[in-house]
């Protein structure tokens, strides 16, 4: 992979390295996307879309993370199961995803607001301890970040979707982007990698690199 800019003074130009955040506490996104914007492929998921140099970025995050924080929606598309570190599932309804339900305590946490429909039954199905409930009515993505680091969980990894970027973005909570674009280009009906009422977000690029037509790159929210 090449280095086209690095504004991080990365001891090493290991991923480990180019990646580390700058501070604790940190809370990145990390999101694929074709050339003309689409965040998922023919399947549906992002696995038709992603490549080897996403693969290599999405397992140095992954390396590096305390927990993993998703929407449910993704959780639910992609399939997601346990991973070394917490799963963080954001929902409004409150319902933890069937693949997840048999998850060892701690594994899986939910993130609800107070009248979230299914809160009752999601305690009942992960114990009270790992549902973790911030905001009243919607889920408070601020306040869910300050719950997580006051779990010891500092360095958060969320894997999207595009509804939870948007909010993680319009809530002020998320500090990083990391988008690979694919040289791809597929045309069709596909969600963009934000989705939701307009947020009026400013990024610096922070590192770029590239891997046979790839770039990957970091960028910190204003
Ligand atoms: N390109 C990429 O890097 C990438 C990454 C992830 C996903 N994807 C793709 O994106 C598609 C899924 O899109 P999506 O927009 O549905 O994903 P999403 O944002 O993960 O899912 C939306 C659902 O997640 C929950 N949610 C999201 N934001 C929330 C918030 N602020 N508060 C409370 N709950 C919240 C809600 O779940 P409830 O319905 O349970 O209330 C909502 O219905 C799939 O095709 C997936 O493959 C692409």
């Amino acid at each position: 992979m090449r280095v086209l800019i690095d504004t991080t003074s990365a001891p090493s130009e290991s991923l480990v390295d180019l990646y580390r955040p700058p501070r604790l506490p940190w809370l990145r996104v990390n999101m694929v996307s074709t050339v003309d914007g689409a965040a998922n492929g023919e399947s549906g998921t992002s696995g038709s879309i992603n490549n080897e140099a996403d693969k290599a970025v999405f397992d140095a995050l992954r390396a590096q993370a305390d927990a993993i924080v998703v929407g449910a929606g993704t959780a639910r598309t992609e399939g997601y199961r346990v991973a070394d570190v917490p799963l963080v599932i954001v929902s409004h309804a409150g319902r933890v995803p069937d693949q997840l339900r048999d998850a060892e305590p701690g594994a899986v946490l939910l993130a609800v607001c107070a009248s979230a429909p299914g809160r009752a039954e999601a305690t009942k199905t992960l114990g009270a301890d790992q549902v973790i409930v911030v905001g009243d009515t919607q889920v408070d993505l601020v306040a869910l970040k300050a719950a997580l680091v006051a779990r010891g969980l500092t360095n958060l990894l969320s894997e999207g979707g595009p509804h939870l970027l948007r909010d993680l973005i319009a809530s002020g909570a998320a500090d990083e982007l990391c988008l690979t674009v694919v040289p791809r280009a597929i045309a069709g009906v596909h969600p963009r990698i934000l989705t939701g009422e307009s947020v009026g977000a400013e990024l610096d690029l922070a590192v770029l690199l590239e891997q046979d037509g790839t770039l990957l790159a970091r960028y910190l929210l204003r």
